[in-house]
């Protein structure tokens, strides 16, 4: 099967691990500018459930749910199942069997250096027992994206180092297989003839949310996350949990403290803005409590259309929608990773006898 991108249009990949509801840092970091790429990309959304196993492997049941939770907070952000195609990551073969590839031109101690991986190893309190698969879904993200062939990847800034090592592969690969120049640019490997683009990371309009707790990155683990399913209560409760450390509202504060960061990635009048901005770095009798009030009522102005469409998905009746546009949309996905397999097999003198997946209604 060939695929049919519309010329001129780039692809772009992203995708999403399922371990819980997504929160307001997806959102900001991600979400957002994928529902905006819509129309101007052809735009591929993976759910990473795979890599859930990774740290999860005892959860299964766990790990299912989240995984129609997932689909279910991406249409009720906005990503349309008409102009993109969701990607199941199990029901796509090719991506496991370029993982193996992909591991082959990566040396060990380069997947171990990786720094996301060691946050997450902190983050996640892994230890030293966590499971092989665990690094190994660097790896495997490399073959997430490069299955697609896309040109952006747009992601958060902790994601840019796995993006780092999936520009690595994709180049040894068109190296040593395609007989890429190794001093050839990123952008001419395609035209010389390489299985891979060189994708580029692309960071959302706000590259790391800080969490609740006024100090880490929003995190579902780290218990510092408001979801897009938050009431506003809820959201009031969170945000007034965030500390600062000012005493009085006639003391300066330090507009640079993770408060005012949420004061300019949720209130959206930038006269507004600039004016908390100036009273409270003079000390103008302006509290904390005030102006996380405020940024709470901005926050649920935001994600209020959010949970409405996700109420809507709720249940057994949401699970099916959600599961009908998977069957659908995995036929497209392993259209797409089915060439760039078999493309990188013949590379690999590995094109054998060829193959067609069916995928029976
Ligand atoms: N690791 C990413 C995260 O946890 C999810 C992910 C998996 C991904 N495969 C991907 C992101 C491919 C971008 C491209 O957020």
């Amino acid at each position: 099967m060939t695929t049919h991108t519309p010329p001129g249009r780039a692809r772009i990949l992203t995708g999403d691990t399922p371990t819980g509801q997504l929160h307001l840092g997806h959102l900001v970091g991600s979400l957002e500018s994928r529902v905006a790429s819509q129309d101007e990309f052809d735009c591929y959304f993976l759910i990473a459930n795979m890599h859930a196993y990774t740290t999860r492997a005892d959860k299964p049941q766990g790990i299912r749910e989240s995984t129609l939770e997932i689909v279910k907070d991406w249409l009720a952000v906005g990503i349309d199942p008409q102009r993109s195609t969701f990607v199941l990551q199990t029901e796509v073969p090719a991506i496991a069997e370029l993982t193996w590839f992909f591991a082959m031109l990566l040396p060990f101690n380069r997947v171990m250096r990786n720094p996301t991986l060691k946050t997450e190893i902190d983050d996640k309190g892994l230890g030293d027992t966590y499971s092989f698969g665990f690094p190994m879904y660097a790896v495997g993200q490399c073959a997430d994206i490069l299955a697609f062939r896309p040109q952006l990847i747009p992601v958060g800034e902790d994601q840019v180092a796995h993006i780092e090592m999936c520009r690595e592969a994709a180049r040894r690969f068109n190296q040593v297989y395609c007989g890429v120049d190794p001093h050839a640019e990123d952008s001419e490997h395609e035209a010389l003839g390489g299985v891979f683009p060189i994708p580029a990371a692309k960071v959302g309009r706000i590259g790391r949310l800080v969490g609740t707790d006024g100090k880490q990155k929003m995190s579902k683990s780290l218990n510092n996350a408001i979801f897009l399913t938050d009431t506003l209560k809820q959201i009031k409760k969170k945000m007034g949990q965030l500390y600062t450390g000012r005493q009085t509202m006639d003391e300066p504060g330090d507009i640079d403290n993770a408060l005012f960061e949420y004061v300019r990635a949720f209130i959206r009048d930038e006269t507004r803005v600039k004016e908390l901005e100036q009273k409270y770095a003079a000390g103008d009798n302006i509290g904390d409590g005030h102006i996380k009030v405020e940024v709470a009522q901005a926050i649920d102005e935001l994600i209020a259309p959010i949970r409405e469409k996700r109420a809507e998905l709720a249940g057994e009746a949401g699970d099916k929608v959600v599961l009908e546009i998977l069957r659908e949309h995995a036929a497209k996905a392993n259209a797409v990773a089915e060439e760039t397999l078999a493309r990188a097999k013949a590379a690999m003198k590995l094109d054998f006898f060829g193959r067609e997946l069916r995928f029976p209604g």
